[in-house]
């Protein structure tokens, strides 16, 4: 990863564009006062990431600290622009209206969405700024693809500004049932935002359906069927003269660059050595997440608390390692989720470590993707229990590494990736015996048996790529030829 001197005036017209809320890499300021970039969090950033930089093309987005001014500069062949954000517009437009209203609305209210208006007044101001940088960087023609919930206003925002512009749009987190969405008071002006896309896609069917629902109740545009190039039953609205696509495109990972990465000597001998780490205990139980509420840690805990209880788990058999990338530390639904969390650890090593033998280890920390590889390597279970998650790419990265068909794999019901991972042990996060029962049959899982599941999670995670993702993207927008 960058690269803090890899400062150098850009000023070529881009023919492509991603625009996110945040750039690829992250601007950190130690209390010294230097700097560096660092990868930046969540699944966009390792999704999208891999795809651009063999693309060669733009993005847009902020650098991840307030009131910076950066010019452009080209790292590793992709040329960054990053968007200034001042300290009010972090707390009013990314942890207020990005944060605390509509990622709670997007993932079923989990916790309590607020509505605000002055954050909303900066959500417009933030998405036009967006969308001003973006049409500066646009060649004639170029193609933009508009990412997330944070900038749902930039596509109709860039179209008044350059109508020339072929738009995409992907939302990387579910899209509400409508009831939920009809909760938002600016509901109408984010479908209108919306809809200025030539292409708006979503990772579930149900989430274009719901879509398009709101498009004809809202502003009254009439859904028609059968977009050519459009998988999953997409539908298609006509806006003035315009088409406006509609459509289900599941994201991936970059599956041969896990795969490869875990069958290299470092990550099979660190994965060894982590097992070593941690006592060789029969068991490796295995967390990775941003530190979110939507994620689930709570309850995966409380399970192996009560099965620990139960005496269905040993102690002395089991070890769960909890990864836990630090996220949106100032908006207070993650500071309270927080120290449930780090309390829930607390009360199970207290009652069931031996000295030198926590049976939870906590790490709130992000770490590289060779350390991640390995500690995938080395998890016999990976659980992976959101109440929601638009896709969830942890899994996928989990199996991706698998190549030994070793390891089981607990997944939510409730993550879009669900829907592809059927041979995963499902399970509902609600139903807390279900998660023990599922987390006690993954454990105890026959070697063959696990082979058999693992051998069909690898056959679709490796022949569905983030690649294929983009690409049938971007054909279904017309901006690459169809294969
Ligand atoms: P989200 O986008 O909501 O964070 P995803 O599961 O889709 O959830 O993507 C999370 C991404 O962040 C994955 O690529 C995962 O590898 C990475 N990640 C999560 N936690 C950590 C961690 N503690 N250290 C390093 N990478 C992490
Ligand atoms: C999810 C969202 C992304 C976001 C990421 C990290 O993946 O879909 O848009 O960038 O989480 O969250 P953050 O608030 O740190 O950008």
């Amino acid at each position: 990863m960058p690269r803090a001197d890899a400062t150098e005036q850009s000023t070529t017209a881009a023919e492509f564009v991603v625009v996110a809320n945040r750039l690829p890499v992250d601007l950190e300021r130690a209390p010294d006062g230097t700097q560096r970039w660092t990868q930046s969090p969540g699944g966009l950033v390792s999704a999208l990431e891999p795809f651009l930089r063999s693309r060669k093309g733009a993005w847009v987005g902020w650098p991840g600290v307030p009131d910076v001014e950066v010019d452009a500069f080209t790292d590793d062949g992709l040329i960054l622009h990053p968007v200034t954000l001042s300290s009010a517009e972090v707390r009013d437009y990314y942890e207020g209206f990005s944060n605390a209203t509509l990622w709670p609305l997007y993932h079923d209210v989990v916790e309590r969405p607020v509505f605000d208006r002055s954050w909303w007044e900066s959500y417009v101001r933030v998405n036009r700024r967006f969308a001003e940088a973006s049409a500066a960087v646009a060649g004639n023609g170029a193609t933009v693809w508009v990412q997330d919930y944070q900038l749902q206003l930039v596509p109709s925002m860039l179209r008044e500004l350059r109508p020339d512009l072929r738009i995409g749009f992907f939302l990387h987190i579910p899209f509400p049932p409508v009831e939920l969405f009809m909760q938002l008071p600016w509901r109408a002006e984010i479908v209108r935002g919306l809809i200025g896309a030539d292409l708006v896609g979503f990772h579930r069917p149900g989430g274009a359906q719901n879509f398009l629902w709101l498009a004809r109740q809202l502003i009254g545009l009439e859904p028609s069927r059968g977009a050519v190039g459009v998988r999953s039953r997409p539908g298609m609205v006509q806006v003035g003269g315009r088409t406006v696509r509609v459509g289900a495109f599941p994201i991936s990972i970059d599956a041969a660059g896990f795969d490869s990465i875990a069958r290299s000597r470092p990550v099979i001998e660190r994965a060894k050595q982590i097992r070593g780490e941690l006592g060789n205990p029969q068991t490796v139980l295995l967390g990775v997440d941003r530190l979110d509420y939507t994620k689930g840690i709570d309850l995966r805990l409380q399970a192996l608390h009560e099965l620990l209880q139960e005496g269905r788990v040993k102690p002395e058999d089991v070890t769960f390692v909890q990864l836990a990338t630090p996220s949106r530390e100032r908006v207070e639904h993650y500071q309270r989720m927080r120290s449930e969390i780090e309390q829930m650890v607390g009360r199970i090593n207290g009652e069931f470590a031996r000295v030198g033998h926590p049976v939870v280890h906590y790490l709130h920390q992000s770490v590289n993707r060779t350390e991640l590889a390995a500690f995938y390597s080395a998890a016999d279970v990976m659980v992976v229990t959101p109440l929601r998650d638009g896709m969830n790419l942890v899994c996928k990265e989990y199996v991706a590494c698998r190549h030994d068909l070793g390891g089981a794999l607990v997944l939510s019901e409730f993550a879009g990736a669900a829907a592809e991972l059927s041979s995963a042990f499902l399970v509902n996060p609600h139903d807390l015996d279900g998660v023990k029962n599922a987390l006690e049959a993954a454990i105890t899982l026959d070697p063959a048996e696990g082979r058999r599941r693992m051998r069909a999670l690898r056959r679709q995670v490796l022949t569905h790529d983030v690649d294929r993702w983009a690409r049938s993207f971007l054909e279904a927008l017309g901006a690459e030829p169809s294969a």
